[in-house]
């Protein structure tokens, strides 16, 4: 993990901005180069709308105008980091426990660019542990049900739940998220459906057909993927 790809990588998305957008701001580590390069440039008349309190807590200190999904709900362009870039780039996003603003954020852009540096692209999905976002209510029920599913897509380790020393982690919306260590994802459009179709699943981490352009970061400068 290279933080000056990282960096590399979050400028040059900022370049694709322009006046007057609605621009939709990821989260983590990557997304917060993006953030920071796009408040240097000081362009006129933009609303941003962040996809997580921390992502708006450094948009907010940076100048940013920030705005909501129901103030704007037609975003211009969104940038965001990702866990794992694959194939068509298919990613797996949510290890910052953002998947699901970041989710709804993306869905309502225009365009969406994944920033990342290069050790994000890899040949198949499946060897970073895919982040479901789960309701708390009846937990322990949705990550039984949630292990059939995996052992239907002969993954054979069940979810564990992300925890910190201070207790079980939650999302922004007060959710809690279960990493499964997949090893490989083989079919990602059904096991994306199957784990959907769960009660008390709120969302998983694969995000499929939604990336218009990928920015690599290198030492020297960045590459472009497109899907
Ligand atoms: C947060 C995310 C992040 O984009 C992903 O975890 C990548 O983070 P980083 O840029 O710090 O490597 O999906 O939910």
């Amino acid at each position: 993990m290279s933080d000056l790809q990282k960096k590399h990588a979050g400028e040059a998305a900022a370049a694709h901005v322009e006046a007057g957008m609605v621009v939709g701001l990821g989260t983590g580590s990557t997304a917060a180069w993006f953030v920071k390069a796009l408040a240097a440039r000081n362009l006129p008349d933009l609303r941003c709308v962040p996809t997580s309190e921390r992502t708006a807590d450094l948009a907010r200190e940076l100048g940013l105008t920030l705005s909501t999904l129901e103030d704007t709900p037609k975003i211009d362009l969104t940038v965001d980091g990702a866990d794992e870039i694959g194939p068509g780039l298919a990613l797996i996003k949510g290890g910052g426990a953002a998947l699901l603003r970041e989710k709804l954020v993306w869905e309502a852009s225009a365009r969406c660019i994944c920033i990342a540096d290069a050790a994000k692209v890899v040949p198949a999905l499946g060897t970073f542990p895919l982040p479901i976002e789960v309701v708390a209510f009846g937990h322990k029920t949705t990550a039984n049900r949630i292990a059939d599913v995996l052992a239907d897509h002969d993954i054979a380790s069940p979810a564990r739940v992300r925890e910190a020393e201070r207790g079980l982690i939650r999302t922004d919306g007060g959710n809690l998220i279960y990493d499964a260590a997949c090893k490989l994802i083989a079919d990602p459009a059904r096991l994306a459906a199957d784990l959907k179709s769960l009660t008390g699943v709120v969302e998983h981490g694969l995000f499929l057909d939604l990336t218009d352009l990928a920015i690599i970061g290198t030492d020297d400068g960045f590459e472009t993927l497109a899907p």
